[in-house]
């Protein structure tokens, strides 16, 4: 199959990747030709496990090409995937901003030769893959195309294994010609036994939403009954043991911690409320959701400072990670982005660390913030420490270390990395979220 994948955003470069590796031919387009040049070399613009190393394998074997051209490869493709961005709009109102993805549309709609499957693999309200089927006949009258929609699932950090092995793949189509081809794109998966859940296009678009609005909800649920252990005694590691191991809950996305990030939740659970609200309808629960997720970083601030002792003027701090998980350079919406400038602003100063993510985290994070090479170096003379994301580097600490460079030994473990008592009996003065 000859496939386009146009947005060599991160979505766009790990799909079209993917696609190379399954034995497609793909070329990524993308307008910004200082990316394409970088990666026509090899630099890839973002940090993501094996990336680099399926880039130059495919490049290298000729499956996989980058290009600023979409005349050179749109005429040939028997799918072209829309995978720019669509970013929270400008006005601050949660809706998409979907000007690119229609822009994007448009351009390629004037190249479309033989028949094409125009594929949405951005994240889009219900709706958009009609209005692009609009746009591209309305360019091209002569245009032989149907439109589909095929949500990515991917989880930054696990993008590849995502892809590779995935728990199954959403098509939305409104033609058995549009899925024949859909499905023979995904064949390496299907020979796997992925399943593949063929629907309507606005079921499809609906699918999305409604995954990352639950895993949302999941995880604000969680913060909620770790907040309740704080108030009764109770652990919360041991409550999502115990009811992660129900299987109609089942045991992931069940870490307490300082609220969701990154470039999906956050934007996606906003989106869904727009929707529904054109609509007229509700999504309570998801409203919530937002809700505490909110609360839950304010929160963390109190935490830190009535484990200073209730006020946080002049103490120094040393902070474990910055980016909004591990395994990704990605600061969108990240907690530390709210957490450390309340911090500073209450007079803190801050020694940060993050293995990946420091360069991304000086454009979101005030100057103040010293920036040092290892953990240890953050934990120098602080009065305390907060374990802000967790990186596997972090996990197994020399904490001896650690607590004989500190002023004093308090540990904030926003991600339950450690556990409490072996933290008290190494000395520490440990809070975790939810535990006792
Ligand atoms: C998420 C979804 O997991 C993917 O399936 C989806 O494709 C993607 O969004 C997207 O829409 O593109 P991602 O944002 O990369 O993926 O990261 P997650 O691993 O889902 O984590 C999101 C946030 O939730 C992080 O801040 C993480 O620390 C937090 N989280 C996750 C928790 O606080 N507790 C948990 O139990 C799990």
């Amino acid at each position: 199959m000859k496939i386009n994948m146009i947005g060599t955003g991160y979505v766009g470069l790990v799909t079209g990747t993917c696609f190379a590796e399954f034995g497609h031919t793909v070329t990524c387009v993308d307008t910004n030709t200082q990316k394409i040049e970088d990666l026509k070399k090899g630099q890839i613009p973002i940090y993501e496990p094996g990336l680099d190393v399926l880039v130059k394998k495919n490049t290298t074997e000729a499956r996989l090409h980058f290009t600023t051209d979409l005349a050179e490869s749109i005429p040939d493709a028997d799918a072209v995937f829309l995978a720019v961005g669509t970013p929270s709009s400008r006005r601050g109102d949660g809706y998409a901003d979907l000007t690119y993805l229609y822009e994007a549309a448009k351009s390629i709609a004037q190249y479309l030769k033989g028949y094409t499957v125009v594929v949405d693999k951005s994240t889009v309200p219900v709706g958009t893959a009609r209005q692009v089927r609009r746009i591209i006949a309305e360019t091209n009258p002569q245009a032989e195309f149907n439109v589909a929609s095929n949500p990515e699932f991917l989880r930054e950090g696990a993008a590849i294994n995502d892809f590779m092995r995935p728990d199954r793949v959403v098509i939305g189509v409104e033609d058995e010609r549009a899925e024949e081809l859909l499905r023979e794109i995904y064949k390496p998966l299907y020979l796997r036994d992925t399943p593949i859940v063929c629907t309507t296009i606005e079921s499809a678009e609906l699918a999305k939403y409604a995954a990352n609005a639950f895993l949302a909800v999941k995880i604000s649920f969680i913060n909620e009954i770790a907040n309740v252990c704080e108030a009764v005694g109770a652990n919360v590691t041991d409550i999502a043991k115990a009811i992660g191991m129900d299987g109609r809950i089942g045991n992931k996305f069940l870490h307490p911690g300082p609220g969701y990030g990154g470039s999906c939740f956050p934007k996606d659970t906003l989106a869904l409320l727009r929707i529904v609200q054109e609509h007229g309808e509700n999504v309570r629960i998801v409203e919530a959701a937002v809700e505490v997720n909110a609360a839950q970083k304010a929160r963390m601030v109190k935490k830190i400072r009535e484990a200073l002792g209730g006020s946080i003027a002049g103490k120094k701090i040393g902070v474990f990670g910055l980016t909004f998980k591990p395994e990704t350079d990605d600061m969108r919406d990240a907690p530390a982005i709210t957490i450390l400038p309340a911090l500073l602003e209450k007079g803190a100063k801050i020694k940060a660390h993050d293995p990946k993510g420091m360069e991304e985290a000086k454009r979101y994070l005030p100057e103040e913030i010293e920036y040092v090479q290892n953990a240890y170096e953050a934990a120098e003379n602080a009065d305390c420490v907060v374990l802000m994301t967790e990186w596997n580097q972090y996990r197994a600490l020399d904490l001896e270390r650690i607590r004989n460079s500190m002023a004093s030994p308090i540990f904030i473990d926003l991600r339950n990395v450690y556990e409490p008592d072996k933290m008290n009996q190494q000395g520490f003065t440990y809070t975790g979220v939810g535990t006792c």
